[in-house]
């Protein structure tokens, strides 16, 4: 697929410029779970949302989450309110949200059990995502561009085999190391089922997508091409082949010198870097073939005061001389102070 074979004209979206291909001098900002529990308007709605999947699955309050951030800061990007578990849930698979736990599937872990997975989502309980998308899509300023997203199969897998979240995601690996026919069985479903949600995105309005490889960064390089790399290149082909100018973002966190290999080979707009990437590798083997976006430390946001100021100088004389999505390198931790959220913006925006 060529994405230098036309230069789409300005679309008065400087987040969609960026990611056209035309560096802004100031750069678009936003922030990855920039609704979310920092936000006393959003643990208010929360609160009386009964649980998180009905919060995602109730259009006009995931479109008024998802709306919250963009009112009181102003970014550049709203990115919809859901999770990437709901494709598991739209599977038939149970998913639940425990508070202070994380979510619970039921475990996924043998070959026994994947001969039961259905091939195809419902999308039906999708709707609801896409109705939301379309809600935000009529209330967002022209500027403002919207963010659609699924999990990287590989990062869907490691919770949809173990059950839950893991620190090292030791029941995916172990599974792709045991039972490789059977663990490519729920990578296959997950990309084919990934590129109709992201495509029912597109058509709800959203103007880029993510792709969310969270735990990218375990896997040893030769799994990381097959189990990241090669599924997220089929979900690029495949949306790209309805969609053909489908501006896509890779997220592969924690791939580090793998990221050149990624973004040849999966053929994103951009990719998301975490904090640990070496400025000048990144600048000479990524930003200059796609856009970056990044890298502050969520930690650093929760310093505050001239830590931060430091911090956002950092990124921005990393990568501003180049094609800049300003965001941090991983979502931001509930107990994020406002005021430094406000203190970021005002430092990028000058
Ligand atoms: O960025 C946004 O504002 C959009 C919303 C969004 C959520 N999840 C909402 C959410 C996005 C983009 C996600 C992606 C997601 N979900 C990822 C990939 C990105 C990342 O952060 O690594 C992953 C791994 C998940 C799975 C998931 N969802 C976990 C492990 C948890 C529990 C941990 C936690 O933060 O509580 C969730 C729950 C979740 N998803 C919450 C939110 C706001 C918190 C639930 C609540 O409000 O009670």
């Amino acid at each position: 697929m060529s994405q230098g074979s036309f230069v789409p004209p300005s679309s008065a979206k400087p987040f969609v410029d960026v990611l056209s291909g035309q560096r802004q001098t100031v750069p678009p900002v936003w922030m990855m779970r920039q609704a979310g529990r920092y936000l006393p308007e959003y643990r208010e709605v929360r609160a009386n949302a009964g649980g998180f999947l009905d919060l995602c699955f109730t259009p006009e309050l995931a479109a008024e989450v998802t709306l919250q951030p963009i009112r009181r800061f102003g970014f550049d990007a709203a990115i919809i309110f859901s999770d990437i578990l709901v494709i598991p849930y739209a599977l038939g698979r149970s998913v639940r949200f425990e508070v202070g736990e994380g979510p619970r599937l039921e475990p996924l872990d043998d070959p026994d059990k994947v001969r039961t997975l259905s091939p195809r989502a419902d999308f039906g309980k999708l709707e609801p995502v896409f109705e939301a998308l379309r809600i935000v899509r009529r209330a967002l300023d022209p500027k403002t561009a919207l963010i659609g997203f699924c999990g990287a199969p590989w990062t869907v897998a490691t919770y949809m085999v173990a059950g839950h979240g893991t620190p090292d995601q030791a029941p995916a690996r172990m599974m792709a190391y045991r039972h490789p026919e059977a663990f490519a069985k729920i990578i296959d479903t997950l990309v084919e089922n990934s590129i109709d949600y992201l495509l029912g995105q597109l058509a709800a309005g959203a103007d880029a997508l993510q792709i969310f490889d969270t735990w990218a960064g375990v896997l040893p390089p030769a799994e990381f091409a097959r189990w990241s790399v090669e599924p997220t290149r089929r979900i690029v082909e495949g949306v790209r082949a309805k969609a053909p100018n489908a501006r896509i973002i890779g997220f592969p966190r924690g791939a580090g010198a793998l990221l050149p290999g990624y973004v040849e080979a999966t053929g994103v707009n951009a990719v998301s870097i975490d904090w640990t990437a070496e400025p000048a590798f990144i600048r000479e083997r990524v930003q200059s073939r796609v856009a970056v976006q990044g890298n502050l430390d969520p930690l650093v946001l929760i310093t505050g005061g001239d830590a931060l100021n430091r911090a956002v100088d950092e990124v921005l004389a990393n990568f501003a001389m180049g094609r800049l999505i300003f965001n941090l390198g991983h979502g931001i931790q509930p107990e994020t102070p406002i005021a430094h959220v406000e203190q970021m913006l005002k430092r990028v925006r000058g």
